[in-house]
């Protein structure tokens, strides 16, 4: 006998935040940008700037606009499809606020105190003789709660993060759940974090993982000679072309393998093993493919970058699709406190 679903079953929505804070660079692709991008190509999926978290740190306007359009455009050029994607700007959506206020009525101060972000902050403050929260926001620390609004306020279901925002899904389940509890139904979806545990950080140009703090990036889009000139830097031993080398070693090699079909990584892996191959040709190699690999898409960002009134087009028409999702939920949840509308 078939059996008839319920009518609350959907297909799991799948959602995520990009804080705006860097130019996109090869470890955010591999890390977050191709990963989300094949989730929703198979599931509903809603993915947003997180502009308003970058104001923990992001002080000048003309770089919190720039980074915002390049982190849309980047997106955008690499084939989301705003069709398919609810894609848009977290600041555009008054609901997550109003959500915000009424979640931090329900986290409990010592949640926060035990928050990664800021409880590094203040392991720093110590470090340097200053009092724990000297130059410490209250943004920061409510980063969380405002994460937790960003995630529940679509009935979000899945939510693919990097493993450093474990706990902030963890948090944001204890919070749902504590107004579940006091209201007696469940008001708040419980999301579940998609970790990929198994991805390794990309090295940077330095060999230490690929980020913006260590100014070691690779940017996607740069202009193909800064790309050159990037991939030129990145660190490697002094081995002359015909001595034998360590691949396995090798900053170098671990981003080439990234970027290069398998069959042409394995020949460089022999040729840098066996010596006879030079790193010169490698990074040669390597600038070649990222070109060919990113460079078709160069000209739609560029596209997206010198036409902001387009990028913000798609924008506000993906904050009225997000705006849908969230309403009926804050409506619930205002009925539920007492707030009649
Ligand atoms: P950054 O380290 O440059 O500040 P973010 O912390 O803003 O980058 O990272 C945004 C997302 O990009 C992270 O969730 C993570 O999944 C991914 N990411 C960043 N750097 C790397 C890297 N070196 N290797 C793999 N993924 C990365
Ligand atoms: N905190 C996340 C980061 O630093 C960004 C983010 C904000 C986010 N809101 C989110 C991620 C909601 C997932 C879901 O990378």
């Amino acid at each position: 006998m078939s059996q008839k679903k319920p009518e609350t079953s959907r297909e799991p929505l799948i959602l995520t935040g990009i804080k705006p804070t860097g130019t996109p660079h090869l470890g955010n692709y591999l890390g977050a940008i191709k990963p989300s991008l094949e989730l929703a190509e198979r599931y509903p999926a809603a993915y947003f700037m997180a502009d308003y978290h970058a104001l923990t740190t992001l002080r000048d306007p003309a770089r919190f606009r720039e980074l915002t359009h390049q982190v849309a455009a980047t997106w955008l050029a690499l084939g989301l499809d705003p069709d398919r994607v609810i894609f848009f700007r977290q600041s555009d959506i008054p609901e997550v606020f109003e959500l915000t206020w009424v979640l931090a009525c329900f986290t409990s101060k010592g949640l926060l105190n035990r928050a990664h972000a800021y409880k590094a902050a203040v392991a720093a403050n110590r470090e340097a003789g200053n009092e724990d929260d000297w130059d410490i926001n209250a943004g920061l620390y409510n980063y969380p709660v405002l994460m937790a609004a960003d995630i529940l306020a679509y009935g979000t279901d899945r939510v693919p993060v990097g493993q450093d925002q474990k706990q902030h899904l963890e948090m944001t389940r204890d919070i749902a759940g504590a107004i579940n509890h006091a209201y007696g139904r469940e008001l708040l979806k419980l999301p579940e974090p998609l970790i990929a545990e198994e991805l390794k950080a990309i090295p940077g140009i330095d060999g230490r993982k690929m980020s913006k703090s260590y100014d070691n990036v690779i940017p996607i889009f740069a202009p193909p000679k800064v790309l050159k000139k990037r991939v030129m830097q990145i660190v490697t031993d002094s081995k002359v072309v015909d001595e034998p080398k360590d691949p396995d070693s090798s900053v170098l090699y671990e981003i080439y393998r990234l970027f290069a079909p398998g069959e042409e990584a394995k020949r460089v892996y022999e040729g840098l093993k066996r010596g006879g191959l030079g790193y010169g040709d490698v990074k040669k190699s390597l600038a070649a493919h990222l070109e060919e690999q990113f460079g078709p898409h160069r000209e739609q960002y560029e596209h997206w970058i010198s036409h902001p009134d387009e990028l913000e087009d798609v924008l506000h028409a993906g904050a009225v699709r997000a705006r849908e999702l969230a309403r009926p939920i804050l409506d619930r949840l205002r009925e539920a406190i007492g707030i009649d509308r």
